[in-house]
């Protein structure tokens, strides 16, 4: 990550849609691995601004909100504060959390589709689409229901088969119906119009195989498809909720989602930096970017979005996307219709989100392999690394401050070698757990912390202050700095835990102002008075695995 040391960094997550309660699965993948690397590249003093956005426009969205009798744009107004909400509640603040419906984003979508319209990379074609007559509209994807070609599953959308998880084309679906009134449509031409996917393969191919710091194992399979030949992109559709196409002709025709939710990346971005125009477009092209997602849309990052880019030609292409695998919980996988699910909210219900925050980055790498919630796992890292290991420490060095010494951290008589060396452990787990996150490996970061953690506790054992030996007030003095030391590695992991080490600490200014790379520095001074000491992490309970048992159902 040589380049972040002289730019500006970008970072996005990928935008939920506004139609459903975020789950576990979004934060292991997509929301939490990017806010480690923001917090972190904050501490390193870097310029970062990392952004989100509900994603709005869309058939199913459409759909959800006539099921209520919502206007759309209300509708999605909810979802928009409920995911902030939710966010927020596992430390995970965005300098923007716009939408894709904002003005900002419509007007650079707009621009988009008539710049490459302009340049001959869109083209209509007449499509048959199904038409119900009851209701006298088109019925896109989601509006038809009926029976699967491949598996035979009955009910399934048009598009796609929720049982085989195979995609349905246009008109194959058997038994259609709709599904407002439920009616048979009949199939009627409509004019759509196309991205010339196809045109970027060469393109595409040059960028996948000249970018090495794009993830491997994803590339090659993308390199795949595209000697496979890829097919062009059917952009329109005919309902009322999305962009509108900028052309006089195309009255009642949106853009279909993916066309316009990735470029909210960009208008979001520069709506959060404060720029627009031409400094808005140096501000993106001077930057590092990350674009964080999960692996069932790698489709749409790795063809879609760059190949849109090439082509409007005036916004560069990610730096980097780090691409996860799903969540599997106990071993399966996520299902609503299931109720094989856990949202954020109730998670958060039960335990500290620092426990979450916890847990997923432990388990989950930076590939496309799945990991898995497993409850037992859970309370075992819980118990065994945050509470016996990080707790341990902290508590038993703050609590001889105050019971030994009344509440203020005592005078040191002097450095010795085991000082010395746990320093210098200090130092070196700060710089190699911020080398594991500049290479995305949060995982790897956090069990190196571990590590310095347990380096911790041998100091205090080794030092046994317990024993009343002279040297009691240099150990007590040297935990204190070495639980201030650790406070700030852990920040970018553990934010409410660490900001809660560093009040018990009586520190005077705000954990959020230290910057990483002082982490080794005594911050501790002798005569401080520190705050009466609890402990910061609870056991987690068999009674407590129960409750999120019965979340499952
Ligand atoms: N809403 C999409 C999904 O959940 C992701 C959109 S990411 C963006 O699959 F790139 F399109 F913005
Ligand atoms: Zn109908």
């Amino acid at each position: 990550m040589d380049e972040l040391s002289q730019q500006d960094v970008i970072i996005t997550a990928a935008l939920p849609y506004a139609y459903d309660d975020l789950h576990l699965g979004h934060i292991a993948s997509t929301h939490l691995p990017p806010d480690i690397l923001y917090r972190y590249l904050k501490l390193k003093g870097k310029k970062v601004v990392q952004v989100c956005a509900s994603d709005d426009f869309g058939t199913p969205i459409l759909i959800a909100a006539e099921k209520q009798g919502k206007d759309p744009k209300e509708y999605v107004a909810r979802w928009n504060s409920r995911f902030r909400e939710d966010l927020e509640r596992v430390g995970i603040v965005y300098d923007l959390f716009d939408r894709t419906s904002s003005p900002e984003n419509v007007e650079l979508v707009q621009r988009f589709f008539t710049k490459l319209n302009d340049d001959g990379f869109i083209y209509v074609s007449d499509v048959d689409q199904f038409f119900c007559e009851t209701d006298r509209k088109f019925l896109p994807d989601r509006y038809v229901k009926g029976k699967c070609p491949y598996c035979g599953a009955e009910e399934q959308y048009s598009d796609v088969c929720e049982n085989c998880g195979r995609t349905i084309q246009p008109g194959q679906i058997l038994k259609p119906h709709c599904s407002i009134c439920g009616n048979a449509p009949v199939l009627k031409k409509s004019t759509h119009y196309f991205f010339r996917l196809s045109a970027f393969s060469k393109k595409l191919e040059e960028w996948l195989v000249g970018s090495p710091r794009l993830q491997g194992d994803v590339k090659n399979y993308v390199l795949n498809w595209i000697k496979d030949g890829l097919q062009d992109w059917d952009i329109t559709r005919d309902i009322s909720w999305g962009v509108p196409v900028p052309l006089k002709e195309a009255k009642g025709k949106v853009l279909y989602g993916w066309f316009d939710n990735h470029l909210c990346y960009i208008s979001t971005a520069l709506k959060a930096a404060g720029k627009s125009g031409k400094e808005g477009q140096e501000y993106w092209n001077g930057s590092t970017l990350f674009h964080f997602i999960g692996k069932d849309i790698v489709y749409h990052h790795y063809l879609f979005l760059p190949s849109m880019r090439i082509g409007e030609g005036e916004y560069k292409l990610p730096d980097y996307i780090p691409t996860r695998g799903h969540l599997l919980l106990l071993g399966k996988k996520v299902s609503r219709s299931k109720h094989w699910m856990i949202t954020v909210r109730e998670f958060v219900d039960h335990f500290p989100p620092d426990y979450l925050r916890f847990y997923l980055t432990r388990i989950t790498p930076l590939s496309q392999a799945d990991s898995n919630f497993d409850l037992k796992e859970f309370a075992e890292k819980i118990n065994n690394e945050l509470v016996a290991s990080v707790g341990n420490f902290v508590y038993r060095a703050l609590a001889f401050v105050q019971s030994k010494h009344g509440g203020v951290v005592p005078e040191p008589a002097g450095e010795g070698d085991e000082e010395r060396e746990v320093l210098r452990e200090l130092d070196q787990a700060a710089r190699e757990t911020g080398a594991l996150i500049e290479e995305g490996h949060y995982d790897r970061a956090l069990r190196r912390l571990l590590d310095f953690s347990a380096s911790c506790n041998q100091y205090f054992q080794k030092k046994a202050p317990w024993e009343k030996k002279a040297d009691e007030p240099t150990a007590i003095f040297y935990s204190c700095n070495l639980v201030a030391g650790l406070a700030t590695l852990l920040g970018p992991f553990l934010p409410f835990s660490a900001r809660e080490i560093w009040g018990q600490l009586g520190s005077p200014g705000p954990l959020d102002g230290e910057p990483w790379d002082s982490a080794s520095r005594l911050k501790v001074e002798a005569g401080r008075r520190i705050r009466e000491p609890r402990p910061i992490f609870r056991k987690v309970e068999d009674a407590d695995l129960g409750k999120v048992r019965v979340l499952l159902g």
